[in-house]
């Protein structure tokens, strides 16, 4: 580990700690969840602040809803048992994601329908340089798909400390996309619940997503992309069956597992390296591959959809 430190933040002062070490403050710092959304492509000389801020808590009660404040270490599925353990409802579709709470809303978590935004209330940074302390509220998060200002204009000012949701205790639930209904049918769900819920979308996810603990990998490599009106009717009279959604009337989203799938790169490998056999759009590392070899592979990926579709995929994860 040469130049590389890594500070365990279990609380606001050991953050203070390390800017105030005359070492660690002039080095860069990498604030680290789960690393579930990051690709390393080489060795870093990096202070790494490992967010490890337990805690969830009920701050507000009402009614129909409920406040829930959450340490920014907390495991972001740990937090979705929780909920169902005290049956409160809006991060079911959200179940088995990997990664920590705190690092949910920097790219707006979103599966089945739902994003993290929906359930947002507020969430508390600090800039580690200066120690200020903010509340960010949900219009200045300036979330998008996959998105927020700690992506864009914030990326790396910010240390989020802790996360507020808005819970519901008088449920509706949200089983329209893909295959959800028709999951929950095949295990037999007669009553809708938020346990159910999370149960067909854990079984959704362990059939078609390789668990990172099992084969390495970061979720969706891309995004998916969106595409105007008249390339997506010109690629509809080549490709009948392309699936998309429509976002609005100039623009769709088009499945880039789908693109990804039609190039042939479905369950290639390349050494220790590949695509994965039932989602294409996660790049898999079956141990020993390197981040510069994914990124290789990624490019190449990008290089074939932009010259057989004519649309460009932009990378998901955090490349580094
Ligand atoms: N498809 C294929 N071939 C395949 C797999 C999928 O053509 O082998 C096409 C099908 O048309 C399918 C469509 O892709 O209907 C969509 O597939 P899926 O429902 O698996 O979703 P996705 O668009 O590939 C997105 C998210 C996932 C999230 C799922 C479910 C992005 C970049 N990815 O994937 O999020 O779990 O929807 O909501 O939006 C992540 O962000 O890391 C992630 C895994």
């Amino acid at each position: 580990m040469n130049g590389q430190y890594v500070a365990v933040i279990t609380h606001l002062d050991d953050i203070d700690e390390v800017y105030a070490n005359h070492r660690l403050r002039p080095m860069p710092k990498l604030v680290l969840g789960g690393g579930s959304n990051i690709l390393f492509t080489g060795n870093q000389r990096k202070v790494f602040l490992k967010m490890e801020i337990e805690g969830i808590e009920v701050v507000e009660e009402g009614r129909e809803e409920v406040i829930v404040e959450v340490g920014a270490g907390v495991i972001w599925h740990q937090f979705v048992l929780w909920c169902l353990e005290h049956d409160f409802s809006g991060v079911e579709n959200l179940s088995l994601i990997p990664g920590t709470v705190g690092a949910a809303p920097i790219q707006n978590i979103g599966a089945y329908g739902v994003e993290l935004k929906e359930v947002f209330h507020s969430l508390d940074a600090v800039v580690g340089k200066t120690g200020e302390q903010k509340t960010f509220l949900p219009e200045e998060c300036e979330f998008g798909y996959r998105h927020s200002i700690f992506k864009g204009k914030h990326q790396g000012k910010y240390i989020i400390t802790k996360v507020r949701l808005r819970l519901s205790k008088k449920p509706t639930f949200n089983i329209e996309y893909g295959n959800l209904k028709t999951t929950l049918s095949q295990l037999g769900v007669e009553e809708l619940s938020a346990r159910a819920i999370s149960e067909a979308v854990i079984h959704i996810r362990q059939t078609k997503l390789p668990d990172p603990i099992d084969i390495g990998n970061a979720g969706s490599f891309f995004k998916n992309p969106m595409v105007e009106r008249p390339l997506l009717e010109a690629l509809q009279e080549i490709y009948p069956d392309l699936p998309f959604f429509e976002v609005n009337d100039q623009w769709s989203k088009v499945p880039a597992a789908w693109l990804i799938d039609q190039c042939g790169w479905k369950g290639k490998r390349r050494g220790d390296i590949g695509v994965h056999e039932n989602q294409p759009l996660v790049l898999v590392n079956y141990g020993g591959g390197s981040g510069k070899e994914i990124v290789k592979l990624s490019k190449d990926i990008q290089q074939s959809v932009s010259s057989t579709f004519g649309i460009d995929l932009k990378p998901e994860v955090n490349i580094i």
